[in-house]
């Protein structure tokens, strides 16, 4: 099984990530958590391009290297893991470029990224995605004090796109994306996104 969180920078979709792992290992899951971009070495290399400050990335290599790196994590980890039963639990996924480059960048339509996905994953679909959703003015005080990368420079104009972006795509895949009130404190939301699993998964869970 395939589970994804998204959301803008600041949203909390990490700790929530984190939260879900926890609990799916009390029940006796075998999960395997991974982010992006990165999550392996070759992808880790390419996060470490993408999000160097003094880096000038023009808006077409980004939305290659982002779903490079993709295409490698997908090959090297997440289709060996669901292959071996594992729940994959993904800080990030395809969403996010369909937000950030798609809407943020303003690249390309749905369609073609919504094909450009699917060549790129050779056509995974997680089963379920959380999308923390957050105003941006909250996402921007749970950042402060944290030196801002190549992403989080891109200014209000740009997080305003993604999150746009972000809840127009939860609008076109309801039976998929889970849009979550990110100013909701971090136990709600945890237990809102076990139970879902939960229903997502009810013959995972031992039977009295
Ligand atoms: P993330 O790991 O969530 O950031 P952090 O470690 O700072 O919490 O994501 C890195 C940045 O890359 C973030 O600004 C979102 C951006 N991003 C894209 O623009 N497109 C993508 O496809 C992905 C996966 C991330």
């Amino acid at each position: 099984m395939l589970i994804t969180f998204e959301g803008i920078d600041g949203s909390g979709k990490s700790t929530q990530a984190r939260r879900l792992a926890d609990a799916l290992r009390q029940r006796g899951e075998t999960v395997r958590p991974v982010r992006e971009p990165g999550g392996v070495e070759t992808a880790e290399r390419i996060r470490a391009l993408l999000l160097d400050p003094a880096l000038a990335i023009a808006d077409r290599a980004e939305l290659l290297l982002f779903s490079a790196a993709r295409a490698q994590l997908v090959d090297e980890v997440v289709r060996p893991a669901i292959a071996a039963g594992e729940v994959v639990l993904a800080d990030r996924f395809y969403d996010s470029t369909t937000a950030y480059q798609g809407g943020g960048r303003g690249l390309a339509d749905e369609a073609w990224l919504d094909r450009f996905h699917e060549w790129v994953t050779g056509g995974l679909v997680p089963d379920r995605t959380y999308l923390v959703d957050v105003p941006l003015a909250v996402a921007a005080s749970r950042r402060e004090g944290q030196a801002a990368d190549r992403m989080e420079a891109s200014g209000d104009a740009f997080y305003t796109r993604v999150r746009m972006a972000y809840l127009a795509l939860a609008a076109r895949h309801p039976e998929r994306i889970v849009v979550l009130d990110g100013t909701l404190d971090p136990d709600t939301l945890a237990a809102r996104i076990l139970a879902d699993v939960r229903a997502l998964a009810p013959a995972d869970d031992p039977t009295p």
